[in-house]
């Protein structure tokens, strides 16, 4: 199958003083449709910098260096700043920690939603608005009410919701997520990424999932990619990464954790009893 992205040697420098930082040194990757790639490694490792490169919002004086990113074959480093806007604002969409503080405080969530789709040519009667509302509010797990509250009537695991609704409301192929949850308390957090997966298995989009918590990497991911000084130094399936590091560094990420059975227990102890308050759905 054709990889719905590519990244071939991708180079991030941000100018400073000293000399260029290499933030992204020579990054090489491939997304498989719907596959659920995890991005892990110390803080400053280039993580987000990827991500950023990915949706062309690497803002100057920082400058992509070198390198093709190929979305379902067309390299957006080689299309004007417009058409790559809209390229991929169609087909990538980026959920980060901060997403649920962008929500704007005055709009209630069903604009939030439509307004962003019908940027996009999305049309829709009032009837079809209706329903797609409560659709992609269901299928993030949060009831139709949920459309006439304002940003601050929710929790915030619920907001992150509403950020993951409108991140897959244009149907895109990809879905970057930069640490979606480390915002969140560790209950909320495993919530909201089964509501990430729910969704993205609907949709068939592939996910990058950044972040540093490997627990929650080995229950998400397909495959991992370790960061190290803005290089992949290891990329493989999440079993063979748990089961045999070849990196050093991947060694060393893999003895500062319980392993994989322990993991298991500590994580099978169940949510506690869901508060009332909350409008989410089972
Ligand atoms: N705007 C910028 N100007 C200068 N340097 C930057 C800028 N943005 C990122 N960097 C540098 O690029 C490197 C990679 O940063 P990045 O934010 O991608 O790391 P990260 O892996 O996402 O880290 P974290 O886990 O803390 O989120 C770091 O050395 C950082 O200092
Ligand atoms: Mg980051």
């Amino acid at each position: 199958m054709r990889p719905v992205l590519e990244v071939e040697d991708l180079h991030v420098h941000f100018p400073t003083s000293r000399g260029p930082v290499k933030a992204v040194d020579g990054v090489s990757f491939a997304l498989q449709p719907g596959e659920r790639l995890g991005l892990i490694g110390e803080s400053g490792s280039g993580k987000s910098t990827i991500a950023l490169a990915i949706m062309r919002l690497i803002k100057p004086p920082g400058s992509i260096a070198g390198g093709r990113i190929l979305l379902a074959g067309t390299d957006l480093l080689q299309l004007d700043e417009e058409a790559a806007r809209q390229r991929r604002l169609a087909e990538v969409a980026l959920v980060t920690q901060g997403a649920m503080n962008a929500l704007n405080p005055v709009i209630r969530i069903r604009h939030q939603l439509l307004d962003g789709m019908e940027a996009h040519g999305v049309q829709l009667s009032k009837r079809e608005a209706k329903e797609q509302l409560a659709a992609l509010l269901d299928s993030v797990g949060l009831r139709p009410e949920v459309a006439d509250l304002y940003p601050h009537q929710l929790s915030g695991g619920m907001k992150q919701r509403v950020c993951i609704a409108t991140a897959i409301s244009l149907n895109p192929k990809v879905i970057i997520a930069d640490e979606p949850t480390s915002a969140l308390d560790v209950v909320v957090q495993r919530r909201v990424m089964q509501t990430l997966r729910t969704a993205q298995e609907h949709l068939g989009a592939a996910v990058i999932l950044i972040g540093h918590d490997m627990g929650l990497m080995a229950q998400f991911a397909d495959r991992v990619a370790v960061m190290r000084a803005g290089q992949i130094v290891e990329i493989n399936d999440v079993r063979e990464i748990f089961a045999r590091p070849q990196h050093p560094y991947t060694r060393l990420l893999m003895d500062s954790l319980p392993s994989l059975d322990q993991r298991d227990s500590l994580l099978r102890s169940g949510p506690p009893a869901r508060p009332a308050a909350e409008m989410t759905t089972p």
